[in-house]
């Protein structure tokens, strides 16, 4: 039997019983492995995605596992299907312990959605970010947000001015830049949940290269064959490697002791230098409330210090 992503993570250990997760993207590839592992360690789940079977399939195992476990459907190009995902998980459940950022996909169509931005980058980014926004005053003390992120992050330099205007935009340019959001996202969320006082961890995690995933659809034809052809090539990971990855952020001590890091091969790296940069993540979150309309989350780090006590 090929090897768990429990195992491969060394977090088998942890009880995760009474324990409640949110995995977005777990009705296929690397949240679904993820989101098993999660109920099989003793955890709740709420299952998300757009493809209500494949939710329900998920549902099905988890609970043969004994977890509880519900799907939510929800298309992360509608910002009111991110808050009916929100809505749901408040309903059901009394506080979050994982909310895993996980949903994404490469879009190649270049189309406008929602508050009229460029898909990928609303899907990858947007949506996680007002997901997270929604359930801020639902996660629990000792909370962790997990962000899906990738190394295509590299590939992207911190330029918002096409978002709304996605004519030109290669996919794999709108991808690499909704992953350098993931990045600053991540970092910035740890910045003010600290300068908040929340006792919540937030990091970013690159999975490993997945061919074995679903994620080739996304690709066209001839790449997408590639992609599935390459998953018999020594050097990627497997679905359940990817998994491995989420987990050690979501249940490792050392992830648990620190915030606002970039993972890759199960430790914290170095991510590239535009995805480091505080003001690049400061503006990029102003930018995300702006175009969903609503007010910054949290205080920037710097304002809640200036607050008076
Ligand atoms: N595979 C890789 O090599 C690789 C490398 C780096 C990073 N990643 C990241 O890893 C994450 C998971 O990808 P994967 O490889 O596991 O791909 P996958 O097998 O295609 O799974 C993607 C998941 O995201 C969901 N999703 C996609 N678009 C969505 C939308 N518009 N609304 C709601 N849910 C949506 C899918 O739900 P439905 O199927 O129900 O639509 C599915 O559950 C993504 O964030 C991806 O960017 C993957």
């Amino acid at each position: 039997m090929p090897a768990r992503p429990e195992t491969l993570a060394d977090v088998s250990a942890p009880n995760c019983s009474g324990q409640t997760a949110l995995v977005t993207g777990s009705t296929n590839g690397i949240g679904r492995a993820a989101a098993l592992a999660l109920g099989r360690l003793g955890a709740d789940v709420i299952v998300h995605g757009r493809d209500a079977e494949a939710g329900e399939s998920v549902v099905d195992a988890l609970e043969a596992t004994g977890a509880d476990a519900r799907f939510v459907q929800a298309d992360f190009a509608d910002p009111d299907a991110v808050r009916h995902l929100a809505a749901a998980t408040r309903e059901w459940t009394g506080g979050l312990d994982l909310l895993i950022n996980n949903a994404g996909g490469l879009f190649r169509e270049g189309r406008l959605v929602g508050p009229g931005v460029e898909q990928t980058f609303h899907v990858n980014h947007l949506a996680p970010y007002l997901l997270t926004a929604e359930l801020l005053d639902h996660l629990r003390d000792g909370a962790r947000v997990v962000t899906t992120a990738s190394e295509a992050h590299r590939g992207a330099s911190f330029d918002l001015s096409r978002i709304q205007d996605a004519e030109g935009l290669s996919g794999m340019g709108a991808y690499s830049l909704s992953k350098l959001a993931n990045v600053l996202f991540a970092a910035e969320l740890a910045r003010r949940l600290d300068a908040a006082g929340r006792a919540v961890v937030s990091h970013s995690v690159h999975p490993g290269f997945v061919p074995g995933s679903k994620f080739g659809r996304f690709l066209p034809g001839l790449l997408a064959s590639l992609f599935q052809w390459i998953g018999v090539v020594p050097g990627t990971s497997s679905v359940a490697d990817g998994a491995a990855e989420i987990l050690t952020v979501a249940l490792s001590d050392e992830a648990g002791a620190d915030s606002g890091r970039y993972y890759s091969g199960q430790q914290p790296v170095s991510p590239a230098p535009d995805a480091r940069d505080p003001d690049a993540a400061r503006r990029l979150w102003r930018r995300s409330a702006d175009l969903l309309g609503i007010d910054e989350p949290l205080p920037a780090a710097d304002d809640a210090r200036r607050r008076p006590s």
